[in-house]
């Protein structure tokens, strides 16, 4: 048996690929949002996060929700994205990015990926635009920025809106600015395994004041603000708990650590990974900084079983890996696209355990039996 933390059971130890950092701060502030009997959405912990987290994004309004989907779609919702609409998006990504969009009742339509940044290829989003296309949302995956200035530009002369898609992106930055601040609107994720959680939660910030107040009224089934238990429009309970918000109030007093130390956990894998040749780790553009919320490696010419067969190898060795994410075009019930960068990376590519506890020595043992499992199935040479 493995538990979760990675500890000893029994003789084994099992490295996860994610763990959260959660000390005696996120404990305090729990404790304090129990005993103050405010544990459903209402209460001080959700209005102190949505501040903070917006003021880290440098972005001026913030709109706290059960979860990244849940921001996802209400965004869409805000910005009228509705049946018969488009919604470009990136191919590689978690499904949710997908999802959302025929939560919303539109059709996703994929657009390839750079090798550079496994983010939306700008190249491709042109020849993607019909008369139909509402918006687009470039996906900042696994850490690293989406080239948003050229994004920016091609929305703006075509006037689609541009919905960020940060979830995996906390603290990730273009030159000096962070992700989150360059759309029409962003939206976070604050899963367990995410650089800041909230246990499962998620975030819409904006600049736009009517599109957060927008969102706002979705989140609550849209209960007019002037007249209660009157609904106007389709609105949804994706409200954040006070309890889940008070968890991320402390993250938010550790956000510098828990968003600096993956980078240092990179480094090392990088350093110690270095004498194959044939591997690749996250690609640091000079134009970005990523906030590597996973570190990625891709094995030059590996194929979905072979990528498959190290996963179960290492994983016989207590070190739990994961597939890069499919194409989201090959699931059955989404549109087909074009997008062979997606393809042919998507099979290359695994991520390593990436969390704040892991030591020096941990990685340095991880990345020996990565070396190791891709000798003896002669991945490499
Ligand atoms: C790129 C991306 N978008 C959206 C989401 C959805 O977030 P959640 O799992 O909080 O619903 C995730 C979650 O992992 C994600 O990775």
């Amino acid at each position: 048996m493995r538990n979760f933390k990675g500890t000893t059971v029994g003789s084994e130890k099992f490295y996860p690929v994610s763990r959260p950092s959660l000390s005696s701060l996120e404990e305090e502030y729990v404790v304090d949002a129990v005993r103050s009997g405010w544990v459903s959405s209402l209460g001080a912990y959700v209005d102190r996060f949505e501040e903070e987290f917006s003021k880290f994004c440098n972005v001026e309004h913030g709109v706290a929700v059960s979860n990244g989907t849940a921001a996802l779609h209400v965004s869409l919702r805000a910005i009228g994205v509705g049946p018969g609409d488009e919604v470009i998006v990136p191919d590689l990504s978690f499904i949710a990015t997908a999802n959302a969009v025929c939560m919303a009742g539109a059709t996703p339509v994929f657009c390839d990926v750079e090798a550079e940044t496994l983010c939306m290829d700008p190249n491709g989003v042109d020849q993607l635009i019909t008369s139909r296309t509402k918006a687009i949302i470039p996906v900042h995956l696994y850490g690293h920025p989406a080239p948003m200035s050229q994004i920016m530009d091609i929305a703006r002369k075509n006037n689609l809106l541009v919905i960020e898609d940060a979830a995996e992106a906390h603290g990730a930055r273009i030159g000096d600015d962070p992700v989150g601040s360059f759309g029409d609107c962003a939206v976070f994720s604050f899963y367990g395994n995410k650089n800041l959680t909230t246990g499962e939660g998620g975030i819409i910030v904006s600049n736009d004041k009517n599109l957060i107040e927008k969102c706002r009224l979705l989140r609550d089934h849209s209960m007019s603000a002037n007249r209660r238990y009157w609904h106007e429009e389709l609105g949804y309970n994706y409200r954040m708990t006070n309890v889940q918000a008070a968890i991320g109030c402390a993250q938010m007093a550790r956000a510098d650590l828990l968003t600096s130390k993956r980078k240092d956990i990179f480094l090392r894998y990088n350093t110690q990974l270095a004498p194959l040749p044939e591997l690749t780790l996250n690609r640091q553009s000079s134009w970005a900084t990523s906030a590597v919320w996973l570190t990625c490696v891709e094995v030059a010419g590996l194929e979905e079983t072979k990528r498959d067969e190290l996963i179960q190898h290492l994983r016989q060795h207590g070190i739990d890996t994961r597939p890069y994410f499919y194409p989201m075009s090959r699931m059955p019930y989404l549109p087909d696209a074009d997008t062979p960068v997606a393809h042919e990376i998507s099979q290359s590519g695994l991520n390593l355990p990436t969390y704040v506890d892991l030591t020096d020595a941990e990685t340095e043992l991880i990345s020996a039996q990565f070396i190791e499992s891709c000798r003896a199935l002669k991945l490499v040479g």
